[in-house]
């Protein structure tokens, strides 16, 4: 199906779609608070490549797959595949706390999942264990990312959150181990999803270069809101990431949207405004039904995010950030 191009309600064209498979996760970190009963995973299958088919079809060329933690679905591979395969979509992107990953790099990367980004914000693994809860294993983390290397994908992310009182210490730590592994690593202010105190981006890159990060400006861009540097150390040098989410606006070049693992669009991570895309798709509508209702949810979306103090934001886990 081809389709007038996508647009928000801001004149944005939406080229990029977040999509979350589970609300499911194996971890807890603190700042997420993913729901313990997350319950079954509403999106099947079909219904992911379904999605995938309108939404390419409305302009949409590239996909990431988000949770909760997607590597809890087991047919991960095969929805990788089926929108790898769509016409349209040019690159599929992963997003994973990386428990899983030791096995799933390789089948991922031949599904056709060519980006990769992997939580990691913490070396040590029992401030691991005080972030993401107990079942955060930081030996099968590290085993995957040394996977996601080998698997050869076309780029390798490494995030970061940085918690106040947490992981400052670590940022430079964190910087070294990410270039000595081919990745880049991302550093991301804390969003108000749950506990935990935001350290800004600036102060990040102060800490950085105090941590013997050499860091100089580089304009580089991806799909999202990530500012980069280029930085070096101790011999190893790369693109450093830095997404702040609550002290920068990046929202006059949104290119996004999100399907919840509920199967609802999300015209905005920030705020709470939501359509339901499951009945539809249960009710047998057309793609033009469909396309009448994800158009109507978008002009909705405002000029910018909302996440100040009293902001009412919906539960991240099953948004995928
Ligand atoms: N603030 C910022 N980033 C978050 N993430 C999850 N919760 C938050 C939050 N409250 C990050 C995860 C993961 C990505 C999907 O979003 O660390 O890397
Ligand atoms: Fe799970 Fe990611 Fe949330 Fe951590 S941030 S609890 S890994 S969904």
């Amino acid at each position: 199906m081809s389709a007038a191009p996508l647009c928000d309600g801001q004149g944005r064209a939406v080229t990029y779609l977040r999509l979350s498979l589970t609300a499911r996760c194996n971890f807890r970190c603190s700042y997420c608070s993913p729901s313990p009963d997350a319950g079954t995973d509403a999106i099947t299958r079909d219904d992911a490549a379904r999605l995938v088919r309108l939404f390419a079809g409305m302009g949409v060329r590239r996909v990431r797959l988000t949770g909760g933690e997607p590597t809890l679905r087991r047919d991960l591979p095969d929805i990788a595949a089926d929108v790898a395969a769509t016409p349209g979509i040019e690159e599929v992107a992963l997003t994973t706390n990386g428990q899983r990953l030791a096995e799933l790099a390789a089948p991922l990367r031949r599904a056709g999942v060519s980006r990769l980004n992997v939580s990691l914000d913490t070396l040590a693994p029992e401030r691991l264990e005080a972030l993401a809860g107990r079942a955060a294993d930081h030996a099968r983390i590290l085993a995957g990312i040394a996977a996601a290397g080998q698997a050869g994908f076309a780029s390798l992310k490494l995030n970061v959150v940085v918690v106040r009182g947490q992981n400052e210490a670590e940022l430079g730590d964190l910087c070294r181990f990410a270039w000595g592994h081919g990745a880049v690593p991302r550093f991301i202010e804390l969003m108000p999803f749950g506990a935990g105190e935001p350290v800004p981006t600036l102060e990040v890159k102060q800490l950085l270069q105090a941590q013997g990060v050499a860091l100089v400006p580089d304009d580089t861009r991806g799909w999202g809101p990530a500012r980069h540097m280029r930085g070096s150390s101790a011999g190893l040098s790369g693109l450093v990431g830095f997404i702040g989410a609550m002290t920068e606006s990046f929202c006059q070049d949104c290119n996004r949207i999100r399907v919840g693992a509920d199967g609802a669009l999300r015209s905005c991570l920030g705020g709470r405004d939501r359509v339901p895309l499951l009945p539809l798709l249960r009710d047998g509508a057309s793609d033009e039904a469909l396309a009448v209702a994800v158009r109507a949810g978008l002009l909705r979306k405002g000029v910018q995010h909302e996440m100040g103090p009293g902001a009412a934001l919906l539960p991240m886990a099953g948004v995928g950030g």
